[in-house]
């Protein structure tokens, strides 16, 4: 056995879609603990670099991008690589979510969701994976899911589909990238409080607010515990783990 810590990114570079808010900031922080250098990706410079502030110094890139045009997140994630070097790995945490009944159910804000939760996500994928960006020894991939992937909450009917279609794809892609010893896994998170979820809790009353906490056995998540898995899953050490989905709910799924 070694004495070396079981983490430890030794400076490998992880892209990170959604690091300049709630819980692709906190990974991103955590990624920087056990050592790695991160691309900070997002629409919003200000908070992008708030996060790269928080960073050791020339361990974080900032990279602004609106990840709901497609197109360009292979030319931009291939720019990117030229700049910095090789890249390990994708965590992509970017999402978006709406809450909205099957009656009122839109194609339209449907296929934009589609967009950022899951299209953006597999350019990004495709991207990070290619033989002249990826390291040459192989990667991980994760892509943050939820647990609303596995059960249904009422309103969550577009949520979920992009969370579980993710889920799905996540499985191909890790049988496909295997033999490149390309890693891809998903983590499904439960409530944790952030931008995105608190906007989606100010449409419940308090009083269904507090039911749904109260079904958190160990209570509702911070970001930082859905960051330590997250690494958990990325980091090089843990050579064996691929088309795995990881809930981290405190215990809302096993009730
Ligand atoms: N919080 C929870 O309880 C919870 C539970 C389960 C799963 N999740 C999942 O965790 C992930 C992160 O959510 P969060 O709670 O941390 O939400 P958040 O604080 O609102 O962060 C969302 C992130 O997505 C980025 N983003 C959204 N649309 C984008 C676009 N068009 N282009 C580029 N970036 C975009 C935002 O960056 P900019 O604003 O800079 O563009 C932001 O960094 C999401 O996939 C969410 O579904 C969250």
């Amino acid at each position: 056995m070694s004495d070396a810590p079981f983490i430890d990114f030794e400076a490998r570079w992880v892209v990170v879609p959604g690091a300049s808010s709630g819980l692709g900031r906190a990974i991103a922080l955590e990624l920087g603990r056990c050592g790695a250098r991160v691309i900070l990706v997002g629409r919003n410079q200000e908070k992008l670099e708030e996060t790269q502030a928080l960073l050791p110094v020339g361990r974080a890139r900032v990279v602004v991008q609106d990840l709901s045009s497609v197109g360009v997140i292979g030319s931009r994630m291939r720019e990117v690589s030229r700049e910095v070097g090789r890249l390990y790995g994708l965590c992509y945490c970017a999402g978006v979510v709406e809450t909205r009944p099957l009656a009122s159910f839109e194609a339209a804000r449907f296929a934009r969701m589609i967009d950022v939760n899951v299209t953006a996500g597999l350019e990004m994928a495709r991207a990070v994976s290619r033989q002249d960006v990826i390291e040459p020894a192989g990667g991980a991939l994760l892509f943050v899911t939820s647990i609303y992937a596995w059960v249904g909450m009422p309103g969550q009917l577009a949520y979920s589909a992009t969370k579980g279609a993710m889920i799905a794809a996540a499985r191909v892609l890790a049988v496909e990238l295997a033999r490149r010893r390309i890693r891809v896994n998903t983590l499904s998170p439960g409530l944790v409080h952030t931008p995105l979820s608190d906007g989606a809790l100010r449409l419940l009353s308090d009083e269904q607010v507090k039911e749904l906490e109260a079904a958190y056995p160990l209570g509702v998540g911070a970001p930082e515990d859905v960051a330590r898995c997250a690494v958990f899953l990325l980091a090089p050490q843990n050579r064996w783990m691929t088309g795995a989905d990881l809930v981290v709910d405190g215990g809302y799924m096993a009730r």
